[in-house]
């Protein structure tokens, strides 16, 4: 099987030798796919069992009669031989916005609330040149903390993620640790991009491509993640940065908005500035997965 490269290679030279030389090539051929399997069957039959750290290998259909309706292909072996169905809603093209409905069910956001509450902290905010503790005041003032799925012995974190993963094509080693925020009346977090441009933060070994927000709670009142340059709206520089306008979306418990802060030519999308509403009802919850273009190593 893992030989098939090697035969291509030999059976294309044996057209030179003679018969004793196909012979040799024939064992040395034969010799390589034994100890090429071999070596190849150290590694474990599924490696989805190594990075989910033994746990069973995830399925999000566990049905075979929908792999046999989809009448599914034999998948490479990193692939899958089932199907995933994640439904989304393309919220805007500027910035690529998707919004996932019921992306995880209320258990799940209510032990993730609980496991966060315990923990939490101000918020900070990467500073710019100029910018300090107290100017900053005021544009940030959630609570949150880090978690990553390791962390979480639940082990809920750790199937979000890989959900995460799937629906973004973008591994999982890409994605920093969850950063769960909690947002109480009044308390909100100005328009700002998740990228840092080099121009004001400084060269960056790594940029932030992508944004997923898993919204943990419903917020009667407020709290959307708004958008306000979509499509580019707003853009003739007299938007305050404070003002709540543009695309707005509304936290409903379990489902997820995903956002790219870079065009594909690595280059920050004006339009992904974003911020969040101030909350006028209710707590807003949210899981954030900021995602990177760079491996991180936690
Ligand atoms: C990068 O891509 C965007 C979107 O396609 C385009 O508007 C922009 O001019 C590009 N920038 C560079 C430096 O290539």
């Amino acid at each position: 099987m893992k030989s098939k490269t090697v035969k291509g290679n030999w059976s294309l030279r044996t057209k030179k030798f003679g018969s004793s030389s196909v012979l040799f090539i024939c064992i040395i051929s034969f010799l390589s796919g034994f100890f090429g399997s071999s070596l190849f069957s150290n590694k474990p039959q599924n490696w989805q069992d190594v990075e989910f750290g033994l746990r069973p290998r995830l399925r999000f259909v566990e049905s075979r009669n929908e792999a046999t309706a989809y009448n599914l292909l034999s998948a490479g072996e990193s692939g899958d031989d089932s199907i995933t169905l994640i439904p989304f809603q393309i919220l805007s093209w500027k910035p690529r916005a998707l919004y996932f409905p019921k992306f995880a069910s209320s258990e799940q956001c209510e032990s993730i609330i609980d496991i966060a509450k315990v923990d939490l902290q101000p918020s900070i905010l990467a500073l710019r040149e100029g910018e300090t503790k107290e100017n900053t005041e005021g544009v940030r003032t959630s609570s949150g903390m880090f978690i990553s799925a390791s962390e979480d012995t639940t082990g809920i974190l750790d199937v979000i993620e890989e959900k995460i993963a799937r629906a973004t094509m973008i591994p999982r080693v890409h994605g920093e640790a969850f950063n769960i925020l909690c947002y109480e009346v009044g308390q909100r977090y100005i328009s700002h991009y998740d990228a840092f441009n080099p121009a004001e933060y400084g060269p960056q070994k790594s940029q932030r491509v992508a944004s997923f927000l898993l919204y943990l709670s419903d917020v009667e009142e407020g709290g959307e993640t708004m958008f306000p340059f979509e499509n580019g709206l707003n853009m003739d520089g007299t938007y305050g940065y404070e003002d709540c306008i543009g695309l707005k979306v509304k936290p409903r418990q379990g489902d997820g908005l995903l956002f790219y802060s870079l065009f594909h030519n690595g280059t920050i999308d004006p339009t992904s500035l974003h911020g969040s509403c101030p909350v006028i009802k209710g707590v807003k919850w949210v899981a954030t997965k900021w995602i990177r273009d760079q491996e991180q190593d936690e």
